[in-house]
């Protein structure tokens, strides 16, 4: 396998964007990451689009979009795999530079998920899982699975509403500072304690936001990587897994067994540990997600992570910088965008690129994206190093 390096990034503002179509959205990123590669579409040898596409109008969204970017005769191929969908895209695109089959490729994840109500996304995220056996009979929404996960968590450990609102701060705080996330504004613990319930214990400030938004990445073998710029941010490895499609066969509910073995499996390809990770991109669907990110990705030892969040370990210069772009929380989660926002974001972190306050100390330059698709049906995730 040859090594990778991203040359390129580039996203797009999230939020709720009725002014632009689905190309007009992809094409932002597109743009931002072609320029900052400093190539042109003639370049691109394989293009990847991501994207969910449940909540939205197009049925081949990867033919508009590659059509609109100028990417016509480069993408074959559209991939899927839930809130990992860009992940994917990664992956595919990856795959393809480190075999040697091309020497540059586009990743591109775009979501316009504002194209229905509410409700009728709720009921969308809600066949997450096994339609049949599952939605079909209780009727269950995304917030509630992970409910599940947070009411587990809580009476077992002792996890508590507090810890959870913590995160929520945490990464209002750093949205606050990032003029591409969709909420762009502090909140208060008790701010976040007095919002409405959406599934207890999950609150509204517990919550990634529907969001609409893109994020493309240009890929290059070790030699046009050299090439292309003096800084290039490599990917020492993607790790992956997947898990069972009903939530009640999983083998319990503190944690998530597809991150687990997808960190191990990135860890031993990189060859690091955990302690070595400064700054992280990880899943914080909801509040409860993140703190059992820091157990599962090894962070903490499993059931300490509302105490890791307690003492600031997640914050800015704590043990590892996590979500410094606002996380899914409040940077926002357009679905097949997501993972490669979190690979735009290190990017700019590894390369010393963010302003002071949302800028991570680094010393080794490893940083991680933690990437969960469904509610830990798919699980990947990508080491990176300057
Ligand atoms: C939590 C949720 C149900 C709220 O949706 P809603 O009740 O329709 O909220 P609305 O869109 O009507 O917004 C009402 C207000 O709350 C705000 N808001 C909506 N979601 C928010 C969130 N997650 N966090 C903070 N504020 C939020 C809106 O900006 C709006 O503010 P305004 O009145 O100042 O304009 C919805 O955001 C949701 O389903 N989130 C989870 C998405 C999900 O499951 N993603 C997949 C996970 S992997």
């Amino acid at each position: 396998m040859r090594k990778v390096a991203v040359v390129g990034v580039g996203q797009s503002v999230f939020g709720v964007r009725n002014d632009v179509t689905l190309q007009e959205l992809a094409w932002e990123a597109v743009k931002e990451a072609l320029e900052d590669a400093g190539i042109s579409q003639k370049d691109v040898e394989l293009s990847v689009v991501g994207t969910v596409g449940t909540r939205g109008y197009e049925l081949m969204p990867s033919v508009v979009v590659n059509e609109y970017c100028g990417l016509v005769g480069k993408g074959p191929v559209r991939v899927e795999a839930a809130c990992a969908t860009g992940s994917a895209a990664l992956w595919t695109a990856y795959t393809a530079v480190a075999s040697g089959q091309v020497d540059v490729a586009l990743a591109i994840g775009v979501e316009k998920m504002n194209e229905v109500d509410t409700a009728t996304s709720l009921a969308v995220g809600g066949r997450a899982g096994n339609y049949l056996w599952e939605f079909h009979f209780y009727g269950t929404t995304f917030p509630a699975y992970y409910a599940f996960y947070a009411t587990a968590h809580m009476a077992k450990f002792g996890t508590t509403e507090e810890h959870m609102a913590m995160v929520a701060v945490k990464n209002h705080k750093y949205a606050a500072r990032n003029p591409k996330a969709h909420f762009q504004y502090e909140v208060t613990i008790e701010e976040v304690l007095t919002s409405r319930p959406i599934a207890w214990p999950i609150k509204l400030l517990d919550s990634s936001p529907i969001s609409d938004g893109a994020a493309a990445v240009v890929l290059a073998s070790d030699e046009v990587a050299r090439r292309l710029t003096d800084t290039p941010v490599w990917i020492k490895a993607i790790g992956y897994s997947s898990d069972t499609s009903n939530f009640t066969r999983r083998l319990d509910y503190l944690g998530l067994r597809a991150t687990r073995q997808a960190a191990e499996m990135a860890y031993k390809i990189a060859k690091i540990s955990p302690g070595d990770v400064e700054v992280a991109e990880v899943h914080d669907c909801f509040t409860i997600a993140e703190i059992m990110a820091y157990e599962d990705l090894g962070f903490v030892e499993k059931g300490k992570g509302g105490l890791f969040i307690a003492e600031g370990q997640s914050e800015l210069g704590g043990k590892v910088s996590v979500n410094l772009s606002g996380g899914l929380k409040a940077k926002g989660h357009p679905l097949g965008a997501t993972g490669l926002a979190m690979i735009y974001e290190l990017t700019k972190q590894l390369r010393e690129e963010r302003e002071r306050g949302r800028q991570a100390p680094l010393r080794k330059y490893i940083g991680l994206a933690h990437n969960v698709g469904g509610t830990g049906h798919y699980a990947y995730v990508t080491v990176l190093t300057r």
